[in-house]
């Protein structure tokens, strides 16, 4: 009776798996502070893509790991860039049932850390990011995904603009139906770090992002960043991480009327596998509890690295 009256429901076709990628590897890496989780080869990553699609999942996002990086993260508009030959190639596997994401940002591929350009030497306690240098590499990130076979952008770094231009360079190199998936409410949270381990990316000086991801303390800025990303033509707005943020899932959720995804990001995953390695608590259960809970709230999307769990609990196969 429990089950027939449930207000949420939890449904494998709702994940989006986050997977790393590296360049010039040839053997996938773990990333222990992400226990399960690895950096792949292409080869690895391709039957990973095909595991999950035989297990119903329907949507992956892609990160990249560069062997090179530089200034301004060319490897992330590369044709050549790791992100792009992988994308290429999971469409020629899997393009048929699987939604293709790729994380639009240059934090990974930058020898600085940062998710744009700078203005000025890194490390400098003047130098900032340079917000519309950075939109113009965007839109040529974009058009490089797209042109490989992305069938969505998730522009993550923050820069005021990006989905407007973001949006404008698509259109103008006929990706018209490429969908733009914001990360519109970005906290500029301590829950990132095991995520830096997997993408092997650290900021030069020690700095940090709160000059462009929002601060914790404030909600309302996070509608004036979703409506922002709406109004330049965002097609699904996410907010990020997911559980110290229910009240802003929510609040989003209420406001606007495009699909609301939600990032339980790799400190919330690492916090779940280390509590219960220790056997402090039971992870299936916390898991399933988390990944509703962010359904409750109002998320119709979730990224998380637990939707391999979950659909492999949800086919009866779980450990
Ligand atoms: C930036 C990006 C980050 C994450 C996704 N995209 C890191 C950051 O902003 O520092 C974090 C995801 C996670 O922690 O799981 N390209």
């Amino acid at each position: 009776m429990r089950d027939l009256v449930a207000e949420t429901q939890l449904d494998v076709r709702q994940l989006v798996a986050p997977l790393f990628v590296r360049e010039g590897i040839d053997q996938a890496q773990p990333v222990a502070s992400l226990p399960g989780v690895m950096q792949h080869t292409r080869a690895s990553l391709r039957e990973e893509v095909r595991q999950l699609a035989d297990l119903g999942v329907r949507a992956v996002i892609l990160f990249g790991v560069p062997e090179v990086k530089d200034d301004l993260g060319s490897g992330a508009f590369d044709p050549q860039g790791i992100v792009q030959v992988a994308l290429r190639e999971l469409s020629a596997d899997v393009g048929d049932r699987m939604v293709l994401m790729a994380d639009l940002c240059v934090d990974e591929y930058t020898s600085h850390g940062h998710c744009g350009v700078l203005d000025g030497p890194a490390g400098h306690p003047h130098t900032s990011v340079d917000n519309d240098a950075t939109l113009e590499i965007y839109g040529r990130i974009a058009v490089a995904q797209a042109d490989a076979g992305a069938q969505v952008v998730a522009p993550s770094g923050m820069m005021d603009g990006q989905v407007g231009a973001i949006r404008a360079a698509l259109d103008s190199a006929g990706h018209s139906s490429t969908a733009i998936l914001a990360y519109s409410a970005k906290y500029a949270s301590g829950l990132y770090g095991p995520f830096r381990d997997a993408v092997d990316c650290a900021i030069v000086g020690g700095g940090d992002r709160k000059s462009y991801q929002q601060d914790w303390r404030n909600a309302r800025e996070a509608m004036v960043e979703v409506h922002a990303d709406i109004s330049q033509g965002a097609d699904m707005v996410m907010v990020k991480p997911a559980l110290s943020y229910l009240d802003i899932i929510a609040a989003v959720k209420a406001a606007v009327d495009v699909p609301v995804a939600a990032y339980h990001v790799s400190g919330e995953y690492a916090m779940i596998k280390a509590a219960a390695a220790n056997g402090w608590i039971d992870h299936d259960a916390v898991a399933g509890e988390q990944l509703t809970a962010i359904r409750r709230a109002g998320a119709d999307v979730i990224l998380t690295y637990l939707a391999r769990w979950y659909a492999q609990a949800a086919a009866g196969k779980a450990r």
